[in-house]
């Protein structure tokens, strides 16, 4: 690892001064102490190249050069620098003022080395720097690895809350048919509708996810009516109607926003656009969007399959069943995005979202 040198010896170091003499004298000094691996250049001109290709974990730096100065360089080093990067800077210097120590200081410099320099001293600062830019890298690796966890922590959270959402829909699903495709359909058209209407991308993906939920109530209704193959009497109608405030007593509460979404949709998804019916609701564009979306997809793919009770229609029929509807059952506006921009947009529509539920469940 190139920022960490546990064993000093194997630390870059570079020296950066004009005078010749000093950068001899330092490489000697490091050389003497066991360092393996250090640079240095006369020419301040070339020290951000140097910096850049050589990775050094400690810089000694003089502050009066000609071309550019210390303070110059030192800021080539720390615009170079990833933010969270610790990299100590020794400034080498005959004679330092107040003022100027404090601009070095400003800049990134971390101790401050006279000339001429004491040799013992000049050891003992280095390595002092370099133990403490290493206890920083360990401090910069551990804080790193336990973000890590953290964020591996969220994941496995967010992977269960989706896992449990995915299996709730199945039971919904295999409740309503053997498959599961009928939802998982709607789910589809309901998403791509959304689209189609001109909803954000995330918002028509959670109402495909949540509108797979819209019949999760059918786990109250009893057997008898929920695959009876005749019609239905009025009071079995009456009970079946119940799976929509089923459905939304089921999903109620919740602080997600997919099962929110989805408690919406489960109690507004029979709710006709006139208002009429045999229950009170609320009618038009009172009726939430995601609910007057699934009603369309949701009646849509009911009446292009076969169910107990009656044939599939086909495609023109189911068109034209949606059509003479709008304004009534359903939201003109969603019939329309619904059918434009052609039928054979819609029978594209249609054929993808069959050969979508033909596959693994989608992940919710
Ligand atoms: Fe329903």
């Amino acid at each position: 690892m190139k920022y960490l040198c546990e064993d000093l010896s194997h630390c870059r170091i570079l020296i950066v001064d004009d005078e010749p003499a000093n950068t001899q004298l330092l490489e000697r000094v490091l050389a003497e102490v066991g360092f393996q691996h250090y640079r240095s250049t006369n020419d301040s001109r070339r020290a951000a190249a140097i910096f850049e290709e050589f990775g050094p974990d400690l810089v000694l730096l003089d502050l009066s050069m000609p071309y550019l100065d210390g303070y110059a360089v030192m800021k080539q080093f720390v615009d170079q620098l990833a933010p969270d990067m610790y990299l100590p800077i020794l400034v080498l210097t005959a004679d330092i003022s107040p003022e100027a120590k404090q601009r070095a200081l400003s800049l990134g410099a971390l101790d401050f080395l006279t000339k001429p320099f004491d040799i013992t001293e000049v050891v003992l600062r280095i390595r002092n720097l370099l133990e403490t830019r290493n206890l920083h890298k360990q401090l910069h690796d551990q804080n790193h690895r336990l973000e890590e966890r953290v964020r591996q922590r969220t994941n496995d959270l967010e992977e269960a809350q989706a896992e449990i959402l995915e299996r709730l829909a199945l039971a919904s699903e295999y409740r309503d048919d053997d498959t599961g495709a009928h939802t998982r359909r709607v789910g589809s058209l309901s998403e791509r509708v959304a689209l189609a209407l001109g909803l954000p991308a995330e918002e028509a993906r959670v109402i495909g996810l949540a509108a797979r939920f819209h019949d999760i109530g059918k786990i109250g209704i009893p057997d008898s009516i929920l695959h009876k193959p005749g019609p239905l009497t009025a009071g079995e109608r009456s009970l079946m109607r119940t799976h929509t405030t089923l459905g939304a007593n089921i999903l109620a509460g919740s602080r997600f926003l997919i099962l929110r979404v989805a408690e919406t949709i489960a109690l507004t998804h029979h709710h006709r656009f006139d208002g009429h019916g045999p229950a009170p609701s609320l009618a038009g564009e009172d009726i939430p969007i995601e609910g007057r979306i699934v009603a369309v997809a949701d009646a849509f793919d009911a009446m292009v399959h076969d169910r107990p009770y009656r044939k599939a229609l086909s495609l023109t029929e189911a068109m034209e069943e949606l059509r003479r509807e709008a304004g009534k059952q359903f939201d003109p506006r969603v019939v329309e995005a619904f059918l434009a921009p052609g039928p054979g947009d819609l029978l594209h529509m249609a054929n993808a979202v069959n050969d979508e539920a033909k596959m693994t469940p989608e992940r919710v």
